[in-house]
């Protein structure tokens, strides 16, 4: 599923950027502002129809322009555009398709940004979505039961909401939202079963020094109960505050550091080999299942790490199946710490121009798309 091609218009101050030669590693160093993490945008865009800076695809939008148009060929030629106004298309295999899911197959991304640490740091939302994602990727089941939770609940919710709650209505959402909660937290424990042991082997590579490092998960409701038991419990507090308060939604992966909240008890550069673990398990897991590689976009790579835990994470994703996209600012962090040389293609970034600086990468030539 490794990405072949890149062209990019338009992406922020990346105006006319054309790559092919792509390797499993592939670098984007030089200065700040020159347009680095833009290259990454741009893949997620090509992988999500979405940046994963920011909800409004406008900001990404070279100022001036009204669209911007991303390109690439990994198993099938991909194609994304989005426009100011917010419409989005995008073409698989030259065809159009119209909804965002079905490109998610093709090019399936990890993230690792500065706002990764959001992940132990933040609200539960986002290790839910952590989680989800995962779940997802290797259960086709999980979907439509994720898609009628989501129904059931707001359905339920409205209900609670109401000056005078009709009982019989109430009784029929709430049986089909522990039918589909349910569901959905058997596929969520199961996935976790298997999620956990990995991260706990790639955080033992990642950092034998620090031990003790763990995941638990939280279903979200009392785990002496079902769920219909739970929310038959929750009803009178349900009707009381007008919403649904126990159940899948509220469900979390705490992170624990012997003992104690890993947000609270770890170092930066310690929370990031947390987060690389999580991902890197994540991906492991899903290459395992025969779901195929994830694609990684890592940005600023060195950053929050020494020169030893960087070589710790290069070696743990040169151990994998996937291909990398990550950034760095001097071509030495990452070229100096990566394991194979053969496997790296370097690209410098300067003034929204990349250019190809290792002999195996080769830039397409201009004007030839
Ligand atoms: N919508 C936009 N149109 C044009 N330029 C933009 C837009 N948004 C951001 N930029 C500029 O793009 C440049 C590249 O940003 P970025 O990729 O974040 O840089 P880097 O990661 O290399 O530090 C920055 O100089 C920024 O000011
Ligand atoms: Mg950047």
């Amino acid at each position: 599923m490794a990405l072949t091609h890149l062209n990019i218009d338009n992406v922020r101050n990346l105006r006319r950027v054309r790559l092919e030669g792509f390797a499993r590693a592939n670098v984007f160093f030089g200065a700040n502002g020159s347009g680095k993490t833009s290259v990454l945008e741009s893949i997620h865009l090509l992988g999500m129809a979405r940046s994963f800076r920011g909800a409004s695809v406008k900001s990404v939008i070279t100022h001036g322009e009204s669209q911007c148009t991303v390109h690439g060929r990994a198993a099938q030629s991909l194609g994304v555009q989005r426009t100011r106004l917010g419409e989005a298309q995008i073409r698989i295999g030259g065809q159009p398709v119209r909804t965002v899911a079905e490109l998610a197959g093709e090019l399936p991304l990890q993230v690792i940004t500065a706002d990764s640490f959001g992940l132990l740091t933040g609200p539960p939302g986002a290790r839910r979505q952590f989680l989800d994602w995962g779940v997802f990727h290797v259960e086709q089941g999980f979907f439509p039961h994720w898609q009628r939770f989501q129904r059931c609940i707001k359905q339920r919710n409205n209900l609670l909401r109401r000056d005078k709650i009709p009982d019989q209505e109430l009784s029929v959402w709430t049986r089909d939202l522990a039918k589909a909660g349910t569901a959905i937290n058997d596929y969520r424990a199961a996935y976790f079963e298997q999620l956990a042991p990995r991260f706990q082997a790639i955080m033992g590579t990642l950092s034998p020094g620090l031990t003790g490092v763990e995941l638990h998960y939280r279903q979200g409701w009392d785990r002496q109960l079902s769920y219909a038991e739970a929310l038959a419990h929750g009803l009178p507090t349900d009707r009381e505050q007008g919403f649904t308060h126990t159940g899948p939604q509220r469900a979390d992966i705490r992170v624990t550091a012997g003992g104690h909240g890993a947000a609270e008890t770890l170092s930066r550069g310690q929370q990031k080999l947390v987060v690389c673990a999580l991902k890197l398990a994540q991906g492991q897991m899903m290459a395992e299942m025969g779901k195929g590689a994830c694609t990684y976009l890592i940005d600023d790579l060195p950053a929050e790490l020494d020169a030893e835990h960087a070589r710790l994470v290069c070696a743990a994703l040169a151990a994998m199946e996937s291909q990398v996209f990550v950034t760095c600012v001097e071509e030495q962090e990452i070229r100096a710490v990566w394991p194979v040389d053969k496997d790296l293609a370097m690209f410098h970034v300067e003034h929204g121009q990349v250019t190809p600086v290792a002999t195996t990468a080769v830039a397409a030539n201009p004007g030839n798309s």
